[in-house]
């Protein structure tokens, strides 16, 4: 699914209430995968976080790019073309990871190994529209990929769909333990 193009103004209200509980002592380097056309990372990268912003569409990277090139924040700002259902093409640890409006679960997995250990995962799935219910986690299925490594700070996760689907609208805060 595209992302709403030039959005700038449609932060995430649960992404802009975590970061008000993320300790931001520092500039803190920050995964935005996927990032669609960087609502998320520009708002970030604004605020004086160093952001790496991953999307398979290169056209979402290039616009990504030259958006925060055309603001102030462009030395802040990298841009990755990759599929995170496949691979994370760089070997960092992130101090935030945001995941959000995209599911699989093979992105939660290689996305989240992305966190720095005491680092902080951000998860929302994309809101139930219609029949978009049949690619939102089952219930329960995004805490149990994520209790091993992770304390899980916040979490709101409903039912949608037909009653016998077990999918859910889910977002969360978690923060990876330190071993
Ligand atoms: C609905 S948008 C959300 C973007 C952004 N997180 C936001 O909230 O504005 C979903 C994005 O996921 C990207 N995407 C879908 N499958 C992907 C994959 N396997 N690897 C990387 N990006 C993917 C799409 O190109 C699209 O930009």
């Amino acid at each position: 699914m595209k992302p709403p193009r030039r959005d700038t103004s449609g932060i995430s209200g649960f992404l802009r209430d975590c970061f008000r509980i993320i300790p931001q002592v520092q500039s803190l380097r920050i995964l935005d995968a996927p990032c669609g056309y960087g609502r998320h990372t520009l708002w970030l990268a604004a605020r004086g976080h160093q952001v790496v912003a991953v999307d398979r569409d290169p056209d979402c990277t290039q616009e990504v790019r030259s958006r925060a090139e055309n603001s102030d924040c462009g030395g802040r700002v990298q841009c990755v073309v990759a599929d995170i259902d496949k691979t994370m093409p760089f070997d960092i640890e992130f101090d935030a990871v945001l995941m959000v409006h995209y599911f699989s679960l093979a992105s939660l997995r290689i996305v989240s190994s992305a966190v720095r250990p005491g680092g902080h995962f951000l998860f929302e799935s994309v809101p139930n529209h219609g029949g978009n219910w049949k690619q939102l986690p089952q219930g329960g299925l995004v805490v149990h990929e994520l209790t091993q490594r992770f304390e899980i700070l916040e979490k709101d996760e409903r039912s949608v769909g037909p009653a016998d689907s077990n999918a859910v609208f889910i977002r969360l805060l978690a923060r990876r333990y330190q071993t």
